[in-house]
């Protein structure tokens, strides 16, 4: 039996409070651009992480940068720092999996992040990566059959201790097919995540309930 964990990819911090009041998602997964969208930059995650934490976040990823190995280890330490729900998101390059590996060896919650390969996705969980998180809506814009990589990545890793966290998920339907792919953890955006609780059927049902509930 495994429970499926949902992540809002956003810092609107509006939308996000709303999905932490309301109990709908796990989680909350950023970058440097969610940030930025938001008008917002590294120097807001210790405001963040207290402000989502305290409405239940179990996990909150803040993504490491940095031109080499050194600066972006460091930026990943002080986002550890800010407390043990905290993930630090690496990228998937040649300076993100070194970082990776030497934060996982520090017992560093790590997600290595921009996953395009399988092979990135078995090397990340060789150094002990907690998460991958393969792009599917990119991976299709590329031409590549995001779904079937994603499968393909469910397999390879069944069995370790690291889980696709899929990001760039643009529809509910998309939810659905990573769940019935095996996938446990999806990050998307808020609209995304409110759009697969609704069905118009479900609306009217509920009217006639509350109808005869009040007669
Ligand atoms: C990952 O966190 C990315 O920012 C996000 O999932 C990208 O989604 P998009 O490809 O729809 O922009």
């Amino acid at each position: 039996m495994s429970r499926i964990f949902l992540y809002a990819d956003s810092a609107d911090r509006e939308a996000v409070g709303g999905l932490l009041g309301d109990r709908l998602i796990h989680g909350v997964t950023t970058n440097p651009t969610i940030l930025r969208r938001e008008g917002l930059g590294a120097e807001a995650a210790a405001d963040l992480y207290a402000e989502w934490t305290g409405r239940g976040a179990a996990e909150v990823f803040f993504q490491a940068s940095g031109a080499d190995v050194t600066s972006m280890e460091a930026s990943g330490l002080r986002i550890a720092q800010l407390g043990s729900n905290a993930v630090v998101k690496v990228p998937a390059t040649a300076i993100g999996f070194p970082v990776a590996a030497r934060l996982a060896a520090a017992d560093v919650p790590v997600l290595v992040t921009a996953v395009y390969s399988s092979a990135q996705a078995v090397t990340a969980a060789a150094i002990g990566a907690r998460y991958i998180a393969p792009y599917l809506g990119r991976l299709d814009d590329a031409g590549v059959d995001g779904l079937a990589l994603v499968r393909e990545m469910v397999t390879l890793l069944s069995g370790t201790e690291t889980h696709p966290l899929v990001a760039s998920v643009r529809s509910p339907e998309r939810i659905v097919e990573l769940v019935a792919s095996g996938v446990r953890h999806v990050t998307a955006a808020p609209t995304v995540l409110r759009a697969a609780l609704l069905h118009d059927a479900s609306d009217a049902a509920a009217a006639v309930f509350e109808r005869d509930a009040t007669v």
